[in-house]
Formats: C-alpha cells, structure tokens, sequence
C-alpha cells in the first residue's frame, strides 16, 4: 500500500468526474450524469446508524459521544452502539440499524472482513456505507472511507523509533522488538507496514537486531488489541532474551494501550525502559511521555475525524457528493475506496504543548 499525494478533488452531485476505482460497484444508483452514488438525499432528521467496535482504546469511546452529540445537532436521529462481544454482536446491530431504516450506516469494523453481507442488506435497501477509521475489505457495499492516513501513521511511528534510538540509547546498533495490532483489525497491516517501510532496511544493514527473531506480522500481531496479550508474549520474550544482560533499547509499539502493556513487562521483568512508539494520545501515555519514559505517541484528533464524517453525512443527506482527498490508497480487495483522509500527527515529550493546545483534555497535562 502506498501513499499518494493527491490534490483534494470535492465532486459536486452534478460534477462529471468519475472516481477511479468506482466502477466496479454494481450496486449504487447511478444518476444521469454518470456519477457513483445513491445521491438522491434523504430527510434531514433521518436514522444514522454508528456501528463502533470494542473498547479498545480511548478514540472509540470519545468517538461514541462525539456521534451522539454531533448527528443530533445536526438534526438527525443517531443509533450509536459498541459491539463489545464481538463479530456476530456488530453484524447484529447492522442489520438492526437497516430494519430501522438508517440512511447511512458508519462502521467501525471489528473484523473489517466479515460485514460484507449486512452492508450489502443495506446498500439494497439504499442506505450509504462509511468505513470509519478502519476499512471495510472483500466487499463493493461500501461508499467511502474516512479515516487518519494509516500507512503514514506507521512511517511516523517508525521514523520516531529510530529518532528515539538515536536520542537516548547512545550510537547504535541497537536491539528492538516489534509489536502489531489486532490482525482482524484492516489497520493492523498498514501501520506495520508503514513502520518496516522504515525499519527493514536498518535490519537489513544490521543497524537493528530483532534480537527475538519475530519479525513476520503474524508472529508480532497482538489479538484484541489487548495489553494483556502483548505483556504475555513480553513476558516470554524478555526471558528467553534479555535475562543475560542483553539490551533491549527500543520497541516498535502500534497504539499507546500496547505501549503500557510491553512497559509493565519490562519493569516487572526489572529491565530499563526502552525507547517505544505509540498511537492514540491517550491520557496515561501523555502523561508517561512528558515524565520521560513512553517516548512518542501519534495525535489522531478524534474530534476532526467524527467532524469529516458528519460533513460526509451532512452531503449525502443533501444528495450531494462528499468530499474524498484519495482514490488510490485504500483497496479492499473488491475496489479501490473512495477515501477522505487525515494527515496523522508525531508527538513527542518536545512537540507535545505546541501539538495539543488546542485539546482540551490533553492541554493540561503538558503545561
Ligand atoms: C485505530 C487505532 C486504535 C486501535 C485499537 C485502530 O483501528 O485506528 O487508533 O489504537 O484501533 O483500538
């Protein structure tokens, strides 16, 4: 997956530009001008259904009252809810929203693979599909994707691990370990792959050692989400590894709740704290990168994000077009998706006040 510059097209409803890549949908309606879309509108106080996925980390839960909050401001009657048992539970509440004839149905997938037949049930009965943050694959019922550029999040979060390294762990070569999200998560992927985009050809020059030898995404991919899970494989790794006085100096970590999760296993294993990335801006990893231990997190405002869906929303009530800034990036496996992405920002003990002066929450704690 690549990430392409793209300049931001914004297709009006009687444009005559076609979206690459859109073609293959056999579903939407098609309107006389020959654009994609089920772009003939739909009353202002409408259904909108947000189907989230766990608890996983702290963006979903603002996200939840951000949803709430905004589709009912803006007039609509918003069905949000979190699917925290699982796959069947989220695939459930979809088909429910369509019964209740929602008019768009924004999915943040568990398991971005297995939605395709209750998002193809509501394209047949005319609702829009957004894939929310995380893309919805193998399936053409899916209108758009609106997320924080996630290849990019992980060439950030390489590029921090070396910049870390290089700051705090004297002249290298230094040893890591690596660390994926959730493998049914679609994100998963392009954030490790943005990330060995940066760190391959150090391992490669030696400059790294993966001293564990676990490399390969399924080795490194961590099910859930869950700190426990990566404090567990921690736990082993730094046993068979690093009880002999070997350094670990930096770990690659996707998400700051897998960041805590690897640092409880180091200090209960009694071991410094290594350089490690991390993703979310949440609280507790603030508060740890200003004390000087987590070193880097990304700033994905979750606020922008609910706001670029809701304007989306806000379009195709008015039968018109969203805005889409990339149409090449993001293929599911069925078509390229139509996408409007974010720019994800690197935030380190040094840029973090300047990052965050604007959030209320986050603000505070670099002061
Ligand atoms: C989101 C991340 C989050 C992870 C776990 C991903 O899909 O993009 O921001 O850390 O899910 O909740």
């Amino acid at each position: 997956m690549k990430k392409f510059a793209t300049a931001i097209i914004t297709l009006g409803a009687v444009g005559a530009l076609t979206l690459s890549g859109c073609s293959s949908s056999d579903r939407d309606d098609t309107t006389a001008e020959g654009t994609e879309s089920a772009a003939a509108g739909f009353a202002a106080d409408s259904t909108i259904g947000v189907a989230l996925p766990q608890k996983t980390s702290e963006n979903w839960v603002l996200a939840e009252q951000l949803f709430n909050d905004g589709l009912k401001e803006a007039g609509f009657s918003p069905i949000v809810q979190f699917a925290n048992s699982g796959v069947p539970e989220q695939q459930n509440q979809i088909s429910a929203m369509v019964e209740q004839d929602a008019k768009v149905i924004v999915v943040g997938a568990i398991d971005g693979s297995q939605l395709g037949t209750q998002l193809g049930a509501a394209k047949d009965a005319g609702a829009t599909v957004i894939a929310y943050d995380r893309l919805v694959k193998n399936t053409d019922a899916v209108d758009q994707y609106i997320a924080f550029d996630n290849y990019q999040v992980g060439v950030l979060q390489g590029t921090a691990l070396l910049e870390g390294l290089a700051k705090r762990q004297g002249a290298g070569p230094w040893n890591i370990e690596l660390v994926a999200g959730s493998a049914d998560d679609a994100n998963a992927t392009p954030f490790f792959e943005g990330a060995m985009s940066v760190l391959q050809p150090k391992i490669d020059d030696k400059t790294l050692t993966v001293v564990s030898g676990q490399t390969d995404f399924d080795a490194v991919q961590t099910a859930g989400w869950k700190a426990e899970n990566v404090q567990k494989r921690f736990d082993t790794i730094l046993s068979a590894n690093y009880s002999d006085g070997t350094v670990l100096h930096g770990v690659l970590s996707p998400n700051d709740t897998l960041a805590r999760g690897v640092l409880t296993s180091v200090k209960q294993a009694g071991l410094p704290t290594p350089v490690i990335t991390g993703q979310d801006s949440e609280v507790e990893s603030v508060q740890s990168i200003m004390a000087g231990e987590q070193y880097s997190t990304i700033y994905k405002d979750t606020r922008e994000l609910v706001a670029a869906t809701i304007d989306a929303i806000k379009a195709y009530q008015k039968g018109e077009k969203p805005e889409i800034n990339d149409t090449e990036s993001y293929d599911n496996g069925v078509k390229v998706v139509p996408s409007y992405l974010l720019t994800p920002v690197i935030v380190t003990k040094d840029n973090a006040a300047e990052v965050y002066a604007n959030d209320p929450t986050l603000a505070p704690l670099t002061k």
